[in-house]
């Protein structure tokens, strides 16, 4: 590959990360159910695999569910489980087409038990695509991911001079592969919908060098030129990943 199509190459996020937000607000505007709301935004999912996938992204995460989404009225919640239920195993053939492999992040053994059998048939499914990677985030929480990787750290050892020793030794690179993640890519550009500008527990880890991007159109309405605005102010950024600008632009030598 020549250095400038590394160039291009770079320009195109391989992880991008989505807080789905608006959904209620969504519908309330239009006189709809929330559950109507989440329905459109689930297809909404469906129109970004392919828009992802055409724009040379490797893997699109999407926050379906969150930790702190159980505080909701029971009737959301179910009616989000059921939604999963239903709409996962109609979205597999088309997610062959599209070569698209099914992932999650998050505990989804709390999920019930007909969206957990749904997600485990899709993601089987789907494990041999390769064009893009689709990561439903589910009961997923950065917070306590971290705090399992922590977990998964302090279980690897049988004696406490050995965990001293290696707590001693530990780097952000060696703590990242206590957290789960292998297949998954840092995140390059963090997109969230509706509005509101955080990022409420999504990707606390991988996120730590994201491009953060907020717009104020709600998920259901979401399109491909949001998606293309929100790559093109990407394309603009300088990732300098606490170097100098001169030192990312070469102008400076190491
Ligand atoms: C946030 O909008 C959205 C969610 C908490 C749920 C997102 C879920 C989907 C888009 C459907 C997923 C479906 C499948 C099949 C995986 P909000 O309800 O907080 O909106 P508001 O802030 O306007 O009230």
């Amino acid at each position: 590959m020549s250095s400038s199509e590394d160039q291009i190459n770079q320009r195109v996020p391989q992880h991008v990360a989505i807080i789905m937000d608006g959904n209620g607000r969504w519908a309330k505007a239009q006189g709809f159910s929330r559950l109507e709301g989440h329905k459109q935004g689930a297809k909404r999912l469906r129109d970004v695999i392919h828009w992802a996938r055409d724009a040379g992204i490797k893997q699109v995460s999407l926050y379906a569910f969150s930790t702190e989404n159980w505080k909701r009225p029971k009737l959301e919640i179910q009616g989000l489980m059921a939604l999963m239920a239903t709409m996962l195993p109609l979205e597999v053939p088309k997610m062959m087409e599209e070569g698209a492999r099914l992932l999650t992040l998050g505990d989804t053994s709390k999920l019930p038990w007909l969206a957990r059998k749904a997600l485990q048939r899709a993601v089987k499914a789907t494990q041999d695509n390769t064009s893009v990677d689709v990561i439903l985030c589910l009961n997923y929480g950065g917070q306590q991911e971290i705090i399992e990787g922590i977990q998964n750290f302090c279980a690897n050892f049988e004696t406490a001079s050995e965990k001293e020793a290696s707590l001693a030794a530990l780097t952000p690179e060696l703590f990242a592969a206590y957290l789960g993640r292998e297949q998954i890519l840092p995140v390059d550009l963090l997109i969230r919908t509706g509005g509101e500008k955080r990022i409420s527990n999504f990707h606390l880890w991988d996120a730590a060098y994201a491009e953060l991007y907020f717009t104020d159109t709600n998920w259901p309405a979401y399109s491909e030129s949001d998606l293309k605005a929100a790559l093109d102010d990407y394309a603009r950024r300088e990732r300098r990943f606490g170097k100098t600008s001169e030192q990312v632009q070469g102008v400076e030598n190491e």
